[in-house]
């Protein structure tokens, strides 16, 4: 069946391989990136598909009213898959507002818009929301989040994400719209942007400057491949229950300290390094304000009843996004000059 889509946020990490994986993989599917391009949108990331007979891309706020509803016109938009976030935790904590602007006023103005686009016929409606298991606040030595666990965000972000989430259930709840919400663990690939542990890691590593670890280095991550959590998106959208929500995880935790050491082991073997060089540049450093300690998935419910499994081990992953980094040095250099910011002022004026 023909769809006609609205990603927004595409031209982040993650929004831009979905999008590549929709315009690819659905020829007769309509899709529209819709992104504001902030610091972490980058029409790079998706220069492979850009002249995609089935692809437009539109620059827009989430947060502005006028620009969203013109969109969902214009395309005649039925499926909403949403991405656009400030994703960041420790800009939250810097500052928080934006992350309620973006996160919690966006998220309500694209779902009050689509309200008022489909207006009560939503035969073949889909608002799918993408989250994060951030939600479910902090887990001790053991145990998992489920879909069922109390939400208890602890960070500016995890709270305006958790109230994007709820949001979504009240127009469920409340208007009936067909939602979906899928809340995933910490991805990691190719167009990462270098300010999240890895990719500054790669990154630091390339240039040889520090790696800063914070606190002790035993806070506990649950990585996934981005290519795998965009199949999981794929299998939701096209499977998932209506008002459900699923958790998108790998089982494969790692504390930042072993997965930065594992990190400067690949890097130098690839570099062609002695062994240990990289190791050196550990640096502990002030921990993360509210730093939570542990966040691990359970994606039970996910497979069992949508079949979705990760393709990938983390030896694997990680190998592939050191490849990518080491062939997109231009790429690196770009985002981390800003040249790229300037770009798209001069092609769009803001
Ligand atoms: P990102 O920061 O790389 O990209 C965010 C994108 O949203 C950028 O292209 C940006 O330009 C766009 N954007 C920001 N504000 C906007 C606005 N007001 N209007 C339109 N576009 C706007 O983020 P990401 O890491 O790709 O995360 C994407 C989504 O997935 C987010 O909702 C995030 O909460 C969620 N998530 C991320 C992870 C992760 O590990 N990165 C894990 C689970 C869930
Ligand atoms: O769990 C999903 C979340 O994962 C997503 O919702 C967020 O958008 C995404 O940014 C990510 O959040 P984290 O805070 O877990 O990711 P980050 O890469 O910032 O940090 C990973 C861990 O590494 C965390 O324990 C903090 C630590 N860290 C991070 C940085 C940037 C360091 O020790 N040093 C660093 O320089």
């Amino acid at each position: 069946m023909n769809k006609h889509i609205l990603i927004t946020g595409g031209a982040g990490f993650i929004g831009s391989h979905v999008v590549r994986r929709f315009v690819t993989n659905y020829p007769d599917y309509q899709i529209v990136n819709f992104d504001t391009l902030t610091y972490a949108g980058n029409l790079e990331n998706i220069k492979d598909i850009e002249k995609s007979s089935n692809y437009t891309f539109v620059k827009g706020d989430i947060c502005d009213a006028a620009a969203v509803e013109k969109v969902l016109h214009d395309f005649q938009i039925d499926t909403i898959i949403h991405l656009a976030a400030e994703s960041h935790v420790d800009r939250s904590i810097t500052d928080p507002l934006a992350f309620v602007r973006t996160n919690v006023l966006g998220t309500a103005t694209l779902l009050n818009e689509a309200k008022k686009y489909w207006n009560g016929n939503y035969d073949g409606k889909l608002f799918y929301h993408v989250s994060t298991d951030e939600v479910y606040g902090s887990l001790g030595e053991t145990g998992f989040f489920y879909e069922d666990t109390s939400y208890d965000p602890r960070s500016p972000y995890s709270a305006s994400k958790a109230g994007s989430d709820h949001l979504v259930m009240a127009f469920y709840h409340t208007y009936h719209m067909p939602v979906v919400i899928s809340n995933c663990s910490n991805n990691y690939g190719p167009n990462h942007f270098p300010e999240k542990l890895i990719p500054l890691s790669i990154n630091n590593i390339l240039n040889k400057k520090a790696l800063p670890i914070y606190g002790k280095g035993e806070n506990v991550r649950d990585w996934l491949y981005v290519i795998d959590h965009a199949s999981a998106i794929d299998v939701i959208l096209h499977k998932g229950k209506i008002g459900d929500t699923y958790n998108v995880g790998g089982h494969n935790e790692w504390t930042n300290i072993d997965l930065i050491k594992l990190l400067c082991k690949l890097m130098d073997e690839k570099l062609g390094n002695a062994a240990g060089i990289s190791e050196q540049l550990i640096s502990f450093v002030k921990d993360r304000a509210g730093h939570d300690l542990r966040y691990a998935i359970d994606a039970t419910k996910l497979k069992d009843e949508l079949g979705w499994v990760p393709s990938v081990t983390f030896e694997e992953g990680l190998s592939k996004t050191i490849d990518w980094y080491l062939e997109n040095k231009d790429w690196l250099e770009q985002v981390t000059s800003g040249n790229y910011v300037n770009y798209y002022k001069s092609l769009y004026g803001a």
